[in-house]
């Protein structure tokens, strides 16, 4: 990198808009959106898309609700030719649905062009050319004049043959292509040439799409340029103003919302952003962005999972995990105090399901794209108690009491570190099993029994130390716990770990789902002579005996 980026480097000149709108707007409604996946998104894969590939792309994008789609660059290859015949002889459009097909202004390519597109019922024929002054200056080394020459020329062309469409209804699409990097002045002009040419109305309006075909500022400035070209060019009302950011500086969403609020009516723009270097804007982002605020977006996207695996399928891309909305990672919770603050705002929810989303880091419901939040929730070494807690209650219906959760948190974050990875809720049972359930050194229940008599309970249990030889112990009190404690809280070995006595400090118990094969699940938490707190848990068909078990897993654990 440079010590001083500024004598390589310069920031894009602010555009003089003193009077500007767009800050005091705020978004109503949807704009009209136009898929170009199939065209610059098909163009930036290593593997374009063969024709079966885009014939089902093609039809997830009409089942999303898309009524423009950009389906190719007819004249330049032989498959995108053919695809386009096929689209519109096997009539894949329904009616509703323009055809959009792209071509630089030559004759050629626009001749082939309009071949491809006889007998089809909608169709948006675009025609670009580029502006900016390094594409005018390195790429064609000609002037603006010889600049918009080629823009008219390709419009007269491209009108001189819409005779040959007849029975076709057309619109006219033209880009002034790297018009972000194009003084706004020069782009306005070059428009203007255009529109002479095509003459749009009111009633029969053209599009004028304003590419930020490489992002070389912040969203503001294409806000600027593209409320000023909305301010200062002629017709505007015979014009749909149509955005197309790239996502260069990873602000391809920002622009456009911006855009749109600068007085846009139209993005173009790819699934998941998938497009030229770092992709074209991600429609499927600003139309949940819209749906987040309760407007209509007018796509659906309510199995996002199906029309990912179309995309990855037909482009051999694949989503990020941390794709807004789309991405695997999206609605998992890591951290403790999410998951927590979530859990909450779920069952908030559950209480009142009519009142507006408002549950803390979740910025829609999962549910209206498809997705679930408990199906991909899992425990990372920062989860904290809160999320290990959540875990094994929503999966196992494993409810720990509050303290336990403050013992059992950090012993779980510490084996989830050891691993030095996530784990599933299997796996945290496991962890929680191993540290209670199954412990049994050094003491190991082999049986207890009891018998009442005038409010006294008294029990005898066998148990094993160490695994040795049985022992029998005996012990009285006002309930089968106590006389357990009493009975244990005499043997000489189990005063070497509790002091004089120890007693039951904690307790609570449940039932378990069926699918645990056992009845309940009791917690025990113990408190020695000395002040030392252990929890224990044991489980068992009998709840009598899973509390036993229960205070011999804490005894185990001092
Ligand atoms: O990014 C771009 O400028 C384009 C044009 C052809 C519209 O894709
Ligand atoms: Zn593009």
């Amino acid at each position: 990198m440079q010590k001083d980026p500024s004598k390589k480097y310069r920031a894009f000149p602010p555009i003089h808009l003193p009077e500007r709108q767009w800050p005091n707007r705020v978004l109503t409604h949807a704009p009209r959106w136009c898929s170009v996946d199939l065209r610059d998104g098909n163009q930036a894969l290593a593997v374009p898309m063969n024709v079966s590939q885009k014939l089902e792309l093609f039809q997830t994008l009409v089942k999303i609700g898309f009524k423009e789609i950009e389906v190719g660059f007819p004249s330049a290859s032989n498959t995108e030719f053919t695809f386009n015949r096929r689209l519109i002889e096997e009539k894949r459009a329904p009616d509703d649905v323009w055809l959009q097909v792209l071509v630089q202004a030559r004759e050629d390519l626009i001749e082939r062009t309009i071949e491809s597109l006889i007998g089809a019922k909608k169709v948006i024929i675009h025609m670009y050319n580029s502006t900016s002054p390094a594409q005018r200056r390195v790429v064609f080394g000609k002037s603006k004049d010889e600049i918009k020459a080629i823009a008219v020329k390709g419009a007269q062309m491209i009108k001189d043959r819409l005779r040959r469409l007849k029975g076709t209804e057309i619109m006219l699409q033209y880009s002034p292509e790297s018009f972000s990097a194009t003084e706004v002045e020069y782009a306005k002009e070059i428009s203007e040439a255009v529109m002479d040419v095509w003459q749009p109305t009111p009633q029969h309006k053209m599009i004028l799409n304003l590419p930020d075909t490489v992002e070389v500022a912040m969203p503001n400035v294409y806000a600027d340029q593209i409320e000023w070209i909305c301010k200062n060019i002629r017709n505007r009302d015979s014009l749909i103003i149509s955005l197309h950011a790239h996502n260069d500086r990873s602000t391809g969403v920002a622009a456009t919302e911006l855009g749109l609020l600068a007085g846009a009516d139209r993005v173009e723009g790819t699934l998941f952003g998938n497009g030229e270097r770092t992709g074209n804007l991600d429609i499927v982002t600003v139309a949940l962005n819209l749906y987040m605020h309760g407007i209509d977006p007018k796509l659906d996207f309510s199995n996002l999972a199906s029309i990912i695996d179309v995309y990855e399928r037909s482009t051999g891309m694949t989503v990020p995990p941390r794709q807004p909305y789309a991405g695997e990672l999206v609605f998992t919770a890591f951290s403790g105090s999410h998951q927590d603050a979530i859990k909450k705002g779920l069952a908030e929810r559950e209480k009142i399901p009519h009142a507006h989303w408002d549950v803390p880091y979740l910025t829609i419901d999962p549910a209206d794209i498809g997705r679930e939040y408990r199906e991909v929730i899992r425990v990372n070494s920062q989860s904290g108690k809160g999320g290990v807690a959540y875990l094994l209650e929503s999966e196992f219906g494993i409810e720990l009491p509050k303290d336990m959760q403050r013992e059992f948190g950090p012993i779980a974050n510490d084996e989830v570190d050891k691993l030095g990875r996530e784990v599933s809720g299997m796996e945290l049972k496991a962890m929680f099993w191993k540290e209670y359930v199954d412990r049994k050194v050094p003491w190991h229940l082999l049986s207890f029994e009891t018998e009442s008599k005038n409010g006294i309970v008294k029990c005898r249990a066998k148990v094993m130390y160490n695994g040795g030889k049985p022992a029998e112990i005996a012990g009285e009190g006002n309930g089968p716990l106590a006389a357990l404690v009493n009975g244990l809280s005499n043997i000489t070995v189990v005063q070497k770990y509790v002091g004089e006595r120890f007693e039951i400090s904690n307790y609570s118990e449940h039932a378990l789902s069926s699918g645990e094969g056992a009845a309940a699940i009791a917690y025990i938490q113990i408190k020695t002579a000395d002040g030392k707190a252990r929890w224990g848990a044991g489980v068992d068909t009998n709840i009598e005996l899973a509390s036993v078990k229960a205070v011999l897993s804490a005894l185990n654990r001092l």
